[in-house]
C-alpha cells in the first residue's frame, strides 16, 4: 500500500502542494487536518481549546491511522505529527514521505495572522520556539524539498523527478513532467 505524505513545519506548503501533486497524478487528495475536524464536527482551535494539544494528537494519530489502510493517496499532514515515533512508523510502512522545507523567515512571513492555536500570543516568538523544539524531526522523510521563494508547480515536479529516482519499487500512476505514463 502506498501514498505520498508531506510533511513538514507549519507553513510549508503541505496543503497547497498536496493538492496540486494529487491532481497531477489523478490520486485522492487527503489533508489530516480537515479530516480530523470533519470527524470531530470542530475547527482546530476548537478541538485544542476543548481538548487540549493532548486530545488533538490522540485524534491526529487515529486519523493518519485509518488513513494510511488505504493507497494511491496523497497525504498532507498537520506540522506536529511528526513528533509521534508511531506517527513517523506508521508513514514510513505506507508511503513515500516528502519533507518540505522553508527557512524561518519565510515561515514567520507566511504564518502572520493566521489561528494556529500553537502560535497564538507572541507568533514570532512562539514559531522560533517549535522550530528550534521540532528541529530534526523531520529528516526521517525519504525526499527533503526546499519550497522558499519557489512556486507550487516547481515544488510538484521537484517532488515528482526525485521520488522517480528514489524509488523502482514505487510504482507511481499518472505522468511524469514529460506527459509519459509513471508507470
Ligand atoms: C500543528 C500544525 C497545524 C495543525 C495544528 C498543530 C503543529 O497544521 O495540525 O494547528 O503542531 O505544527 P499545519 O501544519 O497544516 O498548519
Amino acid at each position: 500500500m502506498k501514498n505520498i505524505i508531506l510533511i513538514g513545519f507549519m507553513g510549508a506548503g503541505k496543503t497547497s502542494v498536496g493538492k496540486a501533486l494529487a491532481e497531477r497524478l489523478h490520486w485522492k487528495w487527503i489533508d489530516t487536518d480537515a479530516e480530523i475536524e470533519r470527524r470531530a464536527g470542530k475547527r482546530i482551535p476548537n478541538i485544542f481549546h476543548d481538548y487540549g494539544e493532548e486530545g488533538f494528537r490522540k485524534m491526529e494519530t487515529e486519523v493518519l491511522h485509518h488513513l494510511l489502510q488505504s493507497s494511491g493517496q496523497v497525504i498532507s499532514t498537520g506540522g506536529g505529527i511528526v513528533l509521534r515515533k508511531e506517527n513517523r512508523d506508521v508513514m514510513v510502512r505506507h508511503g513515500k514521505v516528502v519533507y518540505l522545507k522553508a527557512d524561518l523567515p519565510e515561515l514567520i512571513s507566511r504564518l502572520r495572522g493566521s489561528d494556529r492555536p500553537l502560535l497564538q500570543g507572541d507568533m514570532e516568538g512562539k514559531i522560533k520556539e517549535l522550530w528550534t523544539a521540532r528541529k530534526g524531526f523531520y529528516d526521517f522523510a525519504s525526499v527533503t524539498v526546499e519550497t522558499t521563494n519557489r512556486s507550487i508547480d516547481d515544488i510538484v515536479e521537484e517532488i515528482l523527478q526525485r521520488l522517480i529516482n528514489v524509488q523502482k519499487s514505487f510504482p507511481l500512476t499518472g505522468k511524469d513532467p514529460q506527459g509519459k505514463d509513471l508507470v
